[in-house]
């Protein structure tokens, strides 16, 4: 099975996909790294520190892959049979971040994204797998998170109704 696994930074991507790696068996590929190793970017964004991904010569790398992990910001723009986006409560998302060097103005970046949902956003306009699983991870540890990943391996729908933006009674939705 091909899974991706993609959320905003310190949803907890690389952690589970670890964790989900080792109890399946199933090779991980954490994105960033093979990137930056295999030169799979068009640009280097020096502001952001952060490389512009070549999203065709990534697609190309997994092509004929059958059995893969791919956690990264940018998993979801991959071909897969299931695709899980971990979601988090942004009161905790510094937290998750903390001990990462990251400029407030990093974080507070972060905790936007994640409260604007983009990253699911983009993941559900532009679906490239036919199941999609959305997970809330704030109140749940890793291996609860990978339990229910287990879950959705089998078959189960799993869709935790979470919206930042309508809990915080905000009126972004419907101004
Ligand atoms: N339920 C949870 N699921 C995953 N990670 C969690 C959870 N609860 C706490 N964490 C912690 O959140 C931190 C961030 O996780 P991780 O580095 O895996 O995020 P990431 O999504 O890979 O971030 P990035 O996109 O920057 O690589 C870790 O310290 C991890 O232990
Ligand atoms: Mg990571």
């Amino acid at each position: 099975m091909r899974i991706t696994i993609t959320g905003t930074p310190g949803s907890g991507k690389t952690t589970v996909a670890k964790l989900l790696s080792e109890l399946t068996g199933i090779p991980v590929f954490h994105l960033s790294d093979l990137i930056r190793e295999k030169g799979f970017y068009t640009d280097y964004d020096e502001e952001r520190d952060a490389y512009v991904t070549d999203v065709e010569k990534l697609t190309e790398f997994f092509k004929g892959k059958e059995k893969f992990i791919a956690e990264g910001l940018v998993a979801h723009y991959l071909p897969s049979d299931l695709c899980i986006i971990l979601r988090v409560h942004p009161s905790e998302l510094p937290k998750r971040l903390a001990g990462r060097g990251y400029s407030p103005l990093k974080v507070a970046e972060n905790v936007e994204a994640e409260r604007l949902a983009v990253i699911a956003t983009e993941a559900f306009e532009n679906p490239r797998a036919p199941r999609i699983a959305h997970i809330d991870t704030t109140n749940r540890t890793p291996e609860e998170v990978v339990q229910l990943i287990l879950r959705c391996i089998e078959g189960e729908e799993v869709f935790d109704d979470v919206d930042w933006l309508e809990e915080q009674g905000n009126s972004y939705k419907n101004p």
